[in-house]
């Protein structure tokens, strides 16, 4: 990627600072996803390094993983999975609580959303603390999925996530800061 395509992202990227809470900078992807050359920049790049590579899966967490992951399922012809919040998916789940950058949560996925073995990436728009990604990889993994990869397109490098989520032996992927 060239540093003008990460300068595009990032300047597509609004902060709200104080939101939702005292002290947090949210990283607001809406105006991202408004500007229809961004979002299929975007879109391109995080693609790219799993074209060819036979990925079965993508998974996107609820809410703004749903909408990069499921662009990015479609050029890759691949499926979607969603890791939803607590009480909103209908059939038999596995569930995990978690921690992020401003609260806690739980999250669930179904138990046949994946067969055994299948390549699965892991989709978010950003990675803060880790904890929602960390989570949800230990879901895919319950399953049986081989969780290939992980991509986001802001990274908090202050905040660790990265760094949590390699120590699980998960590639990570990101294009902005
Ligand atoms: C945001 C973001 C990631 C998560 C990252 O989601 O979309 O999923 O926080 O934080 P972490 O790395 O510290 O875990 P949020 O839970 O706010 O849900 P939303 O997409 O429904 O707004
Ligand atoms: N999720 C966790 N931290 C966030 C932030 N600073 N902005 C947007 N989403 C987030």
């Amino acid at each position: 990627m060239t540093a003008s395509t990460k300068d595009i992202l990032a300047a597509a990227i609004r902060s709200i600072p104080d939101y939702p809470k005292p002290g947090i900078i949210f990283r607001d992807i809406t105006t991202l996803l408004g500007d229809a050359a961004a979002f299929r920049l975007a879109v391109d790049e995080l693609v790219k390094p799993y074209e060819g590579l036979g990925v079965d899966k993508i998974a996107g967490m609820e809410a703004r993983g749903f909408i990069l992951g499921g662009a990015m399922a479609h050029q890759l012809s691949a499926g979607f999975v969603p890791i939803r919040k607590k009480g909103k998916l209908p059939y038999r789940t596995v569930s995990m609580a978690y921690a992020l950058e401003y609260g806690t949560d739980e999250m669930e996925i179904h138990v046949d959303a994946v067969k055994p073995g299948e390549k699965v990436i892991l989709c978010d728009d950003l990675i803060a603390t880790g904890g929602t990604a960390v989570g949800a990889v230990k879901l895919l993994r319950q399953i049986g999925a081989e969780v290939v990869s992980a991509c986001f397109v802001i990274d908090l490098p202050d905040l660790g996530g990265r760094k949590n989520l390699e120590a699980l032996g998960v590639e990570v992927r990101t294009l902005a800061e």
